[in-house]
């Protein structure tokens, strides 16, 4: 806990209160959101949430809204029955086949407009091609694809079978790969040859091969290709989707008809541990809750053109770009490549394109559009009615300049704070009923009760400025059903803190987020970021243990520690401090090692932004690391309280070390 941090000047001025903005009469005027009234509607726990439920279509209406006997394994709309991929293809086909479900635009300009119509048909024919493969309701699916149309098909496909899915990241590497699938015990990577990065192609099946060398299991393995021809090498052992989608052509998949409580899908995100825990998402909760906050917050309607330019493989894109939009039968935009190919202004020649009303977007992001300057955006005629930003605080500048170069001072922004663990949004203001203010996420969402506590437990006052732990005191439809096969790890990680674990009652049990945040005197919340040993490096969350345990997998390396240090471009950036054998020379080449070491055990996007050699680590007498030291080293911060240190010299000597780089 980060005390010090939590108390001193920098906060106060990090805090510094901010001026008000009115959302636009025209977005009021337009709004799903506009009767107050909503907050004590839904409110009204738990069957407040029933009107989120009556948002989808069931197969079987649910008998009660929620059982909170057994906590904190807590069950949502029990007794209901529902299928995800119906209610995101199926049901809207009455109305609107011919409208684009998925309009997704390849890295060299190509575009393909995916009707409702063709997705019912691709995904029938995919989750046809699954079953024959041997898919079964339950069988978890791994899939590592790209932003490429083949990765929301593969989903929906699982979906509409039954089979959890559970996406990882393309970045993610092939140990990365293999773990995931072994902790899921999966017996399926759907996987693809490659897909484009900044123009050129990237061979991406390899990644596949080596997972297959590393893990336990021996998972089937089925490729799509990204164009006609393979363009990589693939083994004879893979089965083509190509193939078999060929096989399966016209084939019709009857929507397994799921219990809500049923999972829908793991998300693998990474904790205070080196094991990445597999955050279980329940079928009807979590499509409530994330096509209803599409729904009031994102103020999704089905003539939108929505674009969130997340990617699929987070937890937004699942929510925000896949289940939430498709729910509500919207066009969802997709985009294979990075921002700045070929050129700085593509986000907005895409914006152009396609029309886009709705625009959700990363405060790195954000940084980066501003460090291009505002030349980009001016060159093309968009014109949004609503923006997002998630995943991290945004600093009021980095919202000014979004506001106004972006948003054209008429849109209205959203920041919406959540995890990969709530499945949706918790924290955020509903855009007509409350004024925006710079690097607040806002009010709570209906329905969510978030409060701070300190370390003790003991209530922050409310609404008081003070900063505190972030905890939510009362259950919500998408917030995880466990860690997949660690029930343990569950209570232990979110739960066993700030909850009476021996109690029946769940008004006793208080889910602990692991950020730090303030309360205002408005009633808004500022989410200042993790408290834990987790880093948010432009938007994606990384544990120092599973950085450090790549680092110290180098032979040389005797011990490494990694600190966060601030970043302007990316919130922040890990520092590797190493300690190495005796004997070895501290060198570039020790350096390099490290460097790949974390690619290739996490990936690319982890890679360490400087690895600094010291000849001992601050530890405590019982030989705890103490990164909240080294956090202050890398940031050139003061040192803080020493005095607990085994060695209390060893800050200062790092320090110099440091300095003497
Ligand atoms: C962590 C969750 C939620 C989808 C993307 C990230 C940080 C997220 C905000 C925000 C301040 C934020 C928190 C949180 N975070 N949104 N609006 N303001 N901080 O999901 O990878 O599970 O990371 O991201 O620290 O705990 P995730």
């Amino acid at each position: 806990m980060p005390d010090d941090d939590m108390t001193d000047v920098q906060l106060e001025s990090r805090l510094r209160e901010q001026e008000y903005f009115s959302p636009p009469p025209e977005f009021v005027g337009q709004a799903n959101a506009t009767d107050r009234d909503i907050y004590d509607e839904v409110g009204e726990f738990p069957e407040g949430f029933d009107r989120y439920a009556e948002l989808l279509d069931w197969d079987e209406r649910w008998d009660r809204t929620f059982d909170g006997s057994n906590p904190p394994f807590f069950e949502w709309f029990v007794g209901g029955k529902l299928n995800a991929s119906h209610n995101c293809i199926d049901r809207h086909l009455d109305e609107r086949k011919n409208q684009t479900a998925i309009c997704w635009e390849g890295s060299d300009g190509t575009q393909e407009n995916i009707t409702y119509r063709d997705l019912y048909r691709r995904v029938n024919e995919t989750a046809a091609a699954l079953r024959a493969r041997g898919v079964e309701e339950d069988d978890v699916v791994t899939i590592h694809l790209p932003m490429v149309p083949a990765l929301p098909i593969t989903m929906l496909a699982c979906a509409r079978l039954g089979a959890p899915h559970s996406v990882v990241f393309a970045g993610f590497s092939a140990q990365a790969l293999a773990e995931r699938t072994d902790s899921a015990d999966s017996d399926y990577i759907v996987t693809i040859d490659g897909y484009y990065r900044r123009g050129a192609f990237l061979s991406h099946i390899e990644k596949t091969d080596e997972a297959l060398d590393l893990a336990d299991r021996e998972p089937d393995v089925l490729t799509w290709l990204r164009h006609d021809e393979p363009q990589a090498d693939i083994s004879d052992d893979y089965i083509r989707m190509g193939d078999l989608l060929d096989e399966h052509a016209g084939e019709r998949v009857d929507p397994v008809s799921r219990d809500a409580e049923d999972p829908l899908f793991l998300m693998y995100t990474s904790g205070t541990t080196g094991k990445p825990k597999g955050c279980q998402h329940r079928t009807g909760g979590y499509l409530a809750y994330v096509a209803a906050t599409s729904k009031h917050v994102l103020d999704i309607k089905p003539g939108d053109t929505y674009w969130c330019a997340a990617d699929i493989g987070w937890i937004t894109g699942h929510s925000y770009i896949v289940y939430g939009p498709l729910a509500l039968g919207t066009t969802s935009v997709m985009y294979e490549d990075t921002p700045d190919h070929p050129h700085k202004g593509r986000i907005w020649e895409i914006a152009e394109k396609y029309d886009v009303d709705i625009f959700h977007t990363s405060p790195t992001a954000v940084r980066m559009f501003m460090k291009w300057g505002e030349e980009y955006p001016e060159r093309y005629d968009f014109d949004f009615r609503h923006m997002t930003t998630v995943g991290e605080p945004i600093q009021p500048e980095a919202w000014l300049w979004y506001y106004k170069h972006i948003g054209g001072e008429d849109a209205v922004i959203v920041d919406t704070w959540w995890q990969t663990e709530t499945g949706g949004h918790l924290l955020t203001n509903l855009p007509a009923l409350d004024d925006m203010k710079p690097g607040s996420a806002g009010r709570a969402a209906p329905g969510i009760e978030p409060a701070l506590l300190d370390d003790s437990g003991e209530n922050v006052p409310e609404a008081a400025g003070q900063a505190g732990n972030l905890v939510i005191e009362r259950p919500w439809p998408s917030m995880l059903q466990t860690v997949y096969g660690d029930d343990e790890r569950f209570i232990d990680t979110y739960w066993a803190d700030y909850s009476d674990t021996d109690s029946d009652d769940w008004r006793d049990w208080t889910y602990k987020a692991g950020d730090g945040a303030v309360q205002s005197q408005d009633g808004y919340w500022r989410v200042l970021g993790r408290l834990d040993d987790v880093m948010n490096v432009a938007g994606h969350r990384l544990g120092t243990m599973e950085l450090e345990s790549a680092a110290a997998e180098v032979e040389q390396v005797a011990e490494a520690a990694v600190a966060p240090r601030e970043d302007a471009q990316k919130g922040e950036v890990p520092d590797v401090y190493a300690v190495v054998r005796e004997g070895v020379e501290e060198s570039d080449a020790v350096r390099a090692e490290i460097v790949s070491a974390v690619e290739a055990e996490i990936g690319k996007f982890a890679r360490p932004a400087n690895v600094v050699f010291v000849d001992d680590l601050p530890k405590t007498r019982s030989g705890k690391i103490m990164r909240r030291i080294l956090e202050n080293i890398s940031n050139g911060e003061d040192l803080g309280n020493t005095t607990t240190l085994r060695d209390p010299s060893v800050p200062e000597q790092i320090r110099e070390q440091t300095v003497g780089e």
